[in-house]
């Protein structure tokens, strides 16, 4: 069995619901990131937006039960904002990234049912080397759980 670390942020629980079910699946340890901010309801809204166009956080300190590195593989969780990965991730593999091993997934989610791969590529530049996998899931979409179960299948 594979050390899975699931890594997560959510404003508003869709990302960590998802990722719950992944680590249950995975046998994996769920952690959620964050940089502490707080972003319910509609003002929260407003500063995710504004956020969205600043430079990456900085992230609290990650409660893993091991040093990242000893993690045989790191899926990462995120929504989309302002049509990309959230800066929140951003922050994350800006701080992190260096330390993450080399096999890392992404799972983001979003409300539209277009797929956001090409954006997700980007994250690569904060990776030592391009990440393995990802799952550019719709919210929206009534088939998010069949897409959910083949990305965990594919992992197993
Ligand atoms: C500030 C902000 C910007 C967003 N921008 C987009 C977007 O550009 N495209 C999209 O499909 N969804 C967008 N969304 C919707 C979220 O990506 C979607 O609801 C996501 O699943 C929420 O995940 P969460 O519940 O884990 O926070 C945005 C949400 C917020 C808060």
């Amino acid at each position: 069995m594979k050390k899975t670390l699931c890594l997560y942020y959510s404003r508003t629980e869709s990302t960590r619901i998802i990722m719950e079910q992944i680590a249950k699946d995975l046998e994996g340890e769920l952690v959620e990131y964050t940089d502490g901010k707080k972003r319910s309801g509609a003002l929260g809204y407003l500063s995710a937006c504004i956020d969205s166009y600043r430079k990456p956080p900085q992230i609290w300190p990650l409660e893993t039960k091991l040093p990242l590195g000893e993690y045989d593989r790191v899926i990462i969780g995120c929504p989309v904002w302002a049509e990309k990965p959230c800066i929140i991730v951003e922050g994350l593999l800006a701080q992190y990234g260096d330390a993450l091993p080399e096999e890392v997934y992404f799972v983001v989610t979003h409300s539209s049912t277009k797929s956001y791969d090409k954006r997700i590529e980007k994250l690569d530049q904060y990776l030592k080397s391009p990440h393995r996998g990802h799952l550019s899931l719709s919210t929206k979409k009534g088939s998010a759980a069949k897409a959910v179960a083949e990305f965990v299948e594919e992992l197993q």
